[in-house]
């Protein structure tokens, strides 16, 4: 089942190559941040370039819910923001739909707020982990009532005196030190955040920009972020930057498709998100950054990939996971194509996503003739070389937009077509893949 309506099974055939520009929609990460610093800043804040997927629509209704008034004219969302603190109780139920970075961040951001709120999501959201986020916000004085796990839906009780914390995040999780970022806002003093490996850093860069006083330590226990708590957000005017989690479609699929040559402009390279970039490049492919520049302070580029027929399967540095983690799926589908093994070591956290993303790949990949191992943090796919990849076989997007979009990148280079059972958790982040793969001459679509 799709997370808002019926079943969209959807097809990809072999493909001749793929040409032209494929401009994706904003970033996902950066897009739930902006509504929600824009809902806790005091004033009018204005994004332009918001990814309007259901995730970052979901977060939209919320911060309605939560008394920010949010609206589009034209291209540009308007935020009016009601201060750090001035949530109000919303009078129903918060459904965050597929959305784990939606429901997170927000039960961050109210958590020190003297109100209540009930939180739910789709099947897939409400069997995904939440104690990693309530568990620091109960150090904060927030309670939390979930189902058995720690799972939604989950009441959160909001903390009438927060303290400030000091926690080390368990687990590498951009979503957990977020989460905690946004509580600390409500707490007086210093609300300070561990994090071993270094995840993306969006809510440290855009709560600077929004005027709270973030730093970041580099020290031997990991890096130290220090956010001074009850600072007046000042309302901002966003760009948001496309995202480089979509760019990795196209990219991979015009690498794995023989004649291509494709560019996607205006791609954000901040170190903490672009590692598949990289890992492309060690496995040989075809990729090169045109035109690099500064745009808003984080490194852009326009990335162009052509056809790479003689890709090398590599080992991926454990290191690298965080900065490229909802890339294995794609990752793995030109793992696929390339010679020789692909290990990929480091990756627990891709089994707690939409879903378990290494068994929805590994299953997947297999049913289309191609060897996988795993483990419990770790998979290796046993590169096919190009042109020696089946296909033929169906396969379930289990409400994950990256599983749904992986398979139909991998149906353009197969033998055989591949099938994904319901393509329709792909408008959660990238709601015109489907008409920008085709426009590229991808043969790709709803399956009759
Ligand atoms: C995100 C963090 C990551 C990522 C997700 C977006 C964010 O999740 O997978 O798509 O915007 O903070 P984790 O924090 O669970 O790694």
């Amino acid at each position: 089942m799709s997370s808002h309506g019926d079943p969209i099974p959807m097809i990809a055939r072999k493909s001749a190559g793929l040409k032209g520009e494929a401009h994706v929609p904003g970033d996902k990460s950066i897009s739930h941040r902006s509504l929600i610093l824009g809902a806790m800043a005091v004033g009018e804040t204005k994004v332009t370039g918001l990814l309007e997927g259901q995730d970052v629509l979901d977060t939209a209704k919320a911060m309605r819910a939560f008394g920010a008034e949010v609206e589009k004219t034209g291209d540009t969302w308007h935020v009016h923001g009601v201060g750090v603190g001035g949530f109000a109780e919303p009078g129903n139920v918060i459904d965050c739909g597929n959305s784990g970075t939606g429901v997170r961040l927000i039960m961050g951001a109210m958590a020190t707020t003297p109100i209540t709120a009930t939180f739910t999501g789709d099947a897939s959201l409400n069997s995904r982990p939440m104690a990693r986020v309530t568990d620091p916000l109960a150090l904060f004085g927030a309670r939390a009532y979930g189902r058995k796990g720690g799972r939604l839906p989950m009441t959160i009780v909001g903390a009438a005196d927060a303290l400030p914390v000091r926690y080390a995040t368990p687990v590498p999780s951009a979503q957990v030190k977020s989460a905690v970022l946004l509580a600390g806002l409500n707490a007086p003093g210093e609300t300070v955040v561990i994090e071993r490996e270094a995840t993306r850093d969006h809510s440290e860069r855009m709560l600077t920009g929004f005027g709270a006083q973030v730093t970041t330590e580099e020290s031997p226990e990991g890096r130290v972020i220090t956010l001074v708590g009850q600072p007046e957000l000042k309302p901002q005017t966003i760009i948001v930057p496309r995202d480089p989690s979509s760019a990795a479609f196209p990219v991979c699929a015009a690498l794995i498709t023989e004649g291509s040559d494709v560019l996607v402009p205006n791609i954000g390279l901040n170190p903490t998100r672009a590692g598949l970039f990289f890992t492309l490049q060690d496995m040989g492919a075809d990729l090169t950054f045109e035109n690099m520049r500064e745009e808003g302070g984080e490194p852009v580029a326009d990335l162009r990939a052509k056809f790479s027929p003689n890709l090398k399967g590599i080992e991926v540095p454990a290191e690298r996971a965080a900065s490229m983690i909802d890339e294995y799926p794609v990752l793995s589908v030109v793992a696929a194509f390339a010679s020789g093994k692909t290990h990929m070591p480091g990756v627990k956290e891709l089994r707690v996503k939409e879903s378990d993303r290494i068994d929805a790949m590994a299953t997947g990949l297999r049913l289309n003739g191609v060897e996988v191992d795993e483990g419990e943090d770790w998979w290796t796919v046993h590169g096919r070389g190009f042109g020696d990849v089946k296909g033929g076989a169906t396969v379930e997007s289990h409400l994950d937009h990256r599983i749904a979009m992986s398979f139909m990148v991998m149906g353009l280079a197969t033998e055989a077509p591949v099938r994904v059972d319901d393509g329709g958790p792909i408008a959660t982040s990238f709601p015109i893949f489907e008409t920008l793969m085709t426009g590229l001459g991808a043969d790709m679509g709803r399956d009759a």
